[in-house]
C-alpha cells in the first residue's frame, strides 16, 4: 500500500528526513512515533505529494506520488497537522465541496458527505459555520474531509493533537471504527493512543527510523528492561551484598520507607526472572518481604530511550 525508498528531505541544507525506507501492507494500522522535529510531518506531507523529496521515492499502491500524483492522492485521506478548514462555511457545504475537489462524482456527493458525518459524529454540527466550532469538532471535521472520497488509505497528521481526554477517546474510538476498512498511517505523541490501536510502531528520531515493530517486541527488547521491585524489613548492609550476588542482577538502589522497610530496586538483564530467587533469598534469610514487582518496559521508556541517548 505504501512503499518508501531512500526519502530523504532537506531544507536549505538542513536534513529534515534522512534517507527512510519502509513499507506499509494493506490493512495494516502503523504508528509513527518521534519527538518534536523528528520529521513526521514532513514525511507525511511527502506521502501526499504536497512536498517534494529531495532524494528518493514513495509510490502508494504502485502510483508514484509525484509522476503519477493524481492516481496517488485518490487513493489517500490526509489529516494534516493544522487543518486548513474555511471558517465562514458551513460544515456540511464544506465537505460536499471538498469531496466535488477530490473528484467524487456529483450524484454521490451527497451520499459521501452523510457517510462522512455519520462516522465522524457531526450530525448536531452539520448546518453550522465552522468558524463557531469548538477545537474537538474542528477536527472531526477534518477528519471527515479526510475520508469523504473513499481513500484506502487514511494518513493522520495528530489527529488527537489539542483535545481533552473525552475527545481523544471519541477520536481513538473512531480510528479503530475506520481500521477495518482502512490502511492507516497515523502520528501522535500519545503513546497510549499507539499501543491501544496499532500492532506496529515506526520510531523516528533525527529524520531516521530508530525502530520498526509491534508495540510489544518494542518494549521486550529493550535494553533496560527488566526492573525488579522489593520491598524488606531487613538492615540493607546485609541485603545489599546479597541481592547483588544474585544472578541476572545488574544495578541496585534502596531507600528507607519507614518502620524499618527498605525498598529495593534493580535492573535485571533483559527477559531474565529473579524473583523466585529474591523470595528464595527473603525465606532463607528470614527477611520479612511485603513487595515482590516485576516491571517490564512500556512503549514510552523505548520512546525515551530511542530519541533521547543522542
Ligand atoms: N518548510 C520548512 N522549511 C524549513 N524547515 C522545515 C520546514 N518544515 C519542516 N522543517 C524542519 O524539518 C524538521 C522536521 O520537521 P517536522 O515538522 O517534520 O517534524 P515533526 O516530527 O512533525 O515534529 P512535531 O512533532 O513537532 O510535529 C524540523 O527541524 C523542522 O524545523
Ligand atoms: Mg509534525
Amino acid at each position: 500500500m505504501i512503499d518508501v525508498q531512500n526519502l530523504t528531505k532537506r531544507f536549505s541544507g538542513r536534513t529534515a528526513v534522512n534517507g527512510i525506507s519502509f513499507q506499509v501492507q494493506p490493512g495494516e494500522i502503523v504508528g509513527f512515533l518521534g519527538p518534536n522535529g523528528a520529521g513526521k510531518s514532513t514525511t507525511m506531507r511527502m506521502l501526499t505529494g504536497y512536498l517534494p523529496p529531495t532524494s528518493g521515492s514513495a509510490a502508494i499502491n504502485g502510483h508514484d506520488v509525484f509522476n503519477d500524483s493524481l492516481k496517488a492522492r485518490r487513493e489517500i485521506g490526509y489529516m494534516p497537522e493544522n487543518v486548513p478548514l474555511y471558517e465562514d462555511m458551513r460544515v456540511a457545504e464544506y465537505l460536499s465541496f471538498r469531496a466535488a475537489l477530490k473528484g467524487v462524482k456529483i450524484r454521490e456527493v451527497r451520499s459521501s458527505v452523510d457517510r462522512a458525518v455519520e462516522y465522524c459524529g457531526l450530525g448536531e454540527v452539520k448546518k453550522k459555520m465552522i468558524g463557531t466550532l469548538s477545537k474537538g469538532f474542528r477536527q472531526r471535521v477534518g477528519l471527515a474531509d479526510a475520508l469523504v472520497h473513499r481513500p484506502r488509505l487514511l494518513i493522520l497528521d495528530e489527529p488527537t493533537n489539542g483535545l481533552d481526554p473525552n475527545q481523544i477517546r471519541a477520536v481513538r474510538g473512531l480510528i479503530t471504527q475506520l481500521a477495518g476498512e482502512h490502511t492507516i498511517l497515523l502520528s501522535t505523541h500519545i503513546l497510549s493512543e499507539v499501543q491501544l490501536n496499532c500492532r506496529r510502531v515506526i520510531i523516528i528520531n533525527k529524520g531516521e527510523i530508530r525502530a520498526d515493530n509491534t508495540p510489544d517486541a518494542l518494549a521486550g527488547s529493550l535494553q533496560s528492561s527488566g526492573t525488579v521491585t522489593v520491598e524488606l524489613d531487613a538492615v540493607p548492609v546485609q541485603v545489599e551484598e546479597k541481592l547483588q550476588a544474585l544472578a541476572h542482577v545488574r544495578r541496585l538502589s534502596f531507600s528507607e520507607v519507614g518502620g524499618g522497610w527498605h525498598r529495593y530496586e534493580m535492573r535485571v538483564e533483559p527477559g531474565e526472572e529473579v524473583r523466585l530467587a529474591i523470595s528464595e533469598l527473603a525465606k532463607a534469610q528470614n527477611w520479612p518481604l511485603r513487595e515482590l514487582t516485576q516491571h517490564t518496559a512500556t512503549l514510552e521508556d523505548v520512546f525515551v530511550e530511542l530519541t533521547q541517548r543522542d
